[in-house]
C-alpha cells in the first residue's frame, strides 16, 4: 500500500501530527531513528487508522505515492539539517519535504533555497497548539512554494483546528513566511504570559488575593473581551493545589522562566526589520531576568524586596483590580499591534505579501494565543489594503477600548511604580503607546546630541534639507 505522507520523528509533536493525519483517512508511514518508538506508536495507537511501519528512511520513501510528502518533526537546528542530507539522494523532482518544527525563519529560507535549485520543495510549516493541539487540531501555518500548497493544503486543512466551520490554515507566503508567522505568534505568546503574570503579582501583592482567589477572578475574566485560552488555562493553574504541601502549586514553582529560544528569536529579528515590539522584547527580557537567580537573591539581600507585602488595603479593592483587568487588555493589544506591525515590516524586508486578516485568522483555534479579540482584529484588517488601518491602535474597532481602559492602565502602571512591583510590560506598553500618539519626541535633542558629537546631521522642521551645525566652530548652521 502506497502512503499519502511520510512522518519521520516520533517524539510527541510527530507522533500525534501523524495520528491526526491517520485520524483524518490519510495513510501514514511512520519512521523513527530507533525503530522502537516507531513500534510504541503502532501498539498503542495502530487502531487509529492506516499506518505504514518502516525502519529506514529509504523504506519510509520508498512506501510514499508521488509527489511524495515526507514531514520531519525532529528538534529544531542540525538534526534538521541531518534528515535533510540523508532524505536528499532518495527524493526525485515535484516531492516535497515538510518541516513542522519550531525551525528559524533564515535556516528554513536556506534550506527551501537549497531545495529548489534541485526541484523539490521544502515546505516551512508552523505547528501552534502544544501536544493536544498536534492530535486533535493545531493551528497551521504554512510557508514553502505556492504550488507545494496545492497537493499539501488540502491535507493540512483538514488536520488543522476548526472555527466555526473553517480550517485555521492557509498559506502565509514564500520561503520562511511560515516560520516567521509561527515566531511571531510566540512572541505574542510571551508577552500575553507576560501581561497575565503581572496582572497576577500585581493583584497577589497590592490587593493580596492569594492563588485561589485570583483563579475565580481570572475565570471571570474569561467571560470579558479578555476571552482566551491563556487566561482560562491560568484560573487552573493558579487553583491547582500541590499534592505534596497543600500549598498552590504557583507558590512551589522555581519562579524562573524557560525559554527555548522563539521569543528571543522574534526580538532579534525585530530589530533588525527596525520594528518596534517593546511588550515582546520586554517578556524577553522579563524571562531572562527571572533566571539570573543568584543575581536576584543578592539584589534581594542588599536591598530587601521593594514591596510591601502588607500594603493591601481599601486603595486596592475590586476597583483596583479591575484597572488591572483593564491595563491587561490594553497591553494585550499593544503586544498584537506590535506582533502584526513586525510582520508588515518583514513583509517588506523579505518579500512576502503578509495578510493581517488570514493570518490572525489562523490564530483564532489550535493556538495558545486563540482568544475572542481575533475576531475582532479579523474585523480591523479586513477591506482593501489602501483603506487598513497603519496600527492596530488605531483601527476604529479598538480606540473606543483603548480610551476607555486608559485612565486604569495608567493607575495601575503607577501603582506598580510607587509599590515596588515590576510591571515591565504593562509599562513599556503603555510608553508605547504614549511614544506613538505624542505630538513631539525628544529624539529632537538626540538629533541634536549626535550631530554634535558625530556630525551626523538632522532636518528641520521649517526648511527641507539635511544641516550640521559647526558646534566646534562659529556656531552657524551649514547644510550638509
Ligand atoms: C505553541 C507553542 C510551542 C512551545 C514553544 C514555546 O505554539 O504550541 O508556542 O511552540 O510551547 O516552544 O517555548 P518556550 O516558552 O520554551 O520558548
Amino acid at each position: 500500500m502506497s502512503a499519502d505522507i511520510g512522518v519521520t520523528g516520533l517524539a510527541v509533536m510527530g507522533a500525534n501530527l501523524a495520528r491526526n493525519l491517520a485520524r483524518n483517512g490519510y495513510t501514514v508511514s511512520l519512521h523513527n531513528r530507533s525503530v522502537e518508538r516507531t513500534d510504541a506508536l503502532l501498539e498503542a495507537h495502530g487502531s487509529e487508522g492506516e499506518f505504514v511501519r518502516t525502519e529506514s528512511l529509504v523504506q519510509l520513501v520508498e512506501s510514499l505515492e508521488r509527489p511524495r510528502r515526507v514531514l520531519i518533526m525532529v528538534k529544531a537546528g542540525a538534526p534538521v539539517d541531518a534528515v535533510i542530507d540523508d532524505l536528499l539522494p532518495l527524493l526525485d523532482e515535484g516531492d516535497i519535504v515538510i518541516d513542522a518544527g519550531n525551525s528559524f525563519f533564515e535556516e528554513t529560507r536556506r534550506r527551501e533555497e537549497r531545495l529548489r535549485e534541485k526541484g523539490l520543495h521544502f515546505v516551512g510549516v508552523g505547528v501552534s497548539g502544544g501536544e493536544e493541539g498536534a492530535l486533535n487540531g493545531p493551528s497551521i501555518m504554512p510557508g514553502g512554494s505556492e504550488e507545494s500548497y496545492r497537493t499539501l493544503g488540502p491535507m493540512l486543512e483538514k488536520i488543522a483546528a476548526d472555527y466555526h466551520g473553517e480550517p485555521c490554515c492557509t498559506w502565509v507566503g514564500t520561503d520562511g513566511a511560515g516560520h516567521y508567522v509561527k515566531m511571531v505568534h510566540n512572541g505574542i505568546e510571551y508577552a500575553d504570559m507576560q501581561v497575565i503574570g503581572e496582572a497576577h503579582d500585581l493583584m497577589r501583592s497590592l490587593a493580596g488575593l492569594e492563588p485561589a482567589a485570583q483563579g475565580e477572578v481570572f475565570r471571570e475574566w474569561n467571560t470579558t473581551d479578555l476571552a482566551s485560552y491563556l487566561i482560562e488555562i491560568t484560573a487552573e493553574v493558579l487553583e491547582h493545589e500541590d499534592e505534596r504541601t497543600g500549598r498552590p502549586l504557583v507558590d512551589v514553582i522555581v519562579d524562573s522562566a524557560g525559554q527555548k529560544g522563539t521569543g528571543r528569536w522574534t526580538a532579534i529579528s525585530a530589530l533588525e526589520v527596525g520594528s518596534p515590539v517593546t511588550a515582546i522584547a520586554e517578556s524577553v527580557f522579563a524571562r531572562s531576568i527571572s533566571s539570573q537567580r543568584e543575581l536576584r537573591a543578592e539584589t534581594n539581600r542588599v536591598f530587601s524586596d521593594g514591596v510591601d507585602s502588607t500594603a493591601a488595603d481599601e486603595e486596592f479593592g475590586p476597583e483596583f483590580v479591575e484597572d488591572v483587568r483593564k491595563a491587561l487588555y490594553a497591553s494585550k493589544l499593544v503586544a498584537y499591534a506590535q506582533g502584526m506591525d513586525m510582520l508588515v515590516a518583514a513583509g517588506e524586508e523579505f518579500g512576502w505579501d503578509l495578510d493581517l486578516k488570514e493570518i490572525a485568522s489562523l490564530w483564532r483555534a489550535g493556538c495558545i494565543i486563540r482568544a475572542d479579540l481575533l475576531d475582532t482584529i479579523m474585523k480591523a484588517f479586513d477591506g482593501e489594503s489602501s483603506r487598513l488601518p497603519k496600527n492596530l491602535l488605531l483601527a476604529e474597532e479598538f480606540t473606543e477600548a483603548l480610551n476607555e481602559c486608559l485612565p486604569a492602565w495608567r493607575r495601575v502602571v503607577a501603582a506598580a511604580a510607587e509599590h515596588g512591583v515590576p510591571a515591565p510590560v504593562f509599562s513599556s506598553s503603555l510608553a508605547y503607546y504614549d511614544s506613538l500618539r505624542r505630538d513631539r519626541l525628544p529624539a529632537a535633542l538626540t538629533q541634536g546630541l549626535r550631530d554634535y558629537f558625530g556630525a551626523h546631521t538632522y532636518q528641520r522642521t521649517d526648511v527641507e534639507g539635511t544641516f550640521h551645525t559647526l558646534w566646534s566652530g562659529d556656531r552657524g548652521e551649514v547644510e550638509a
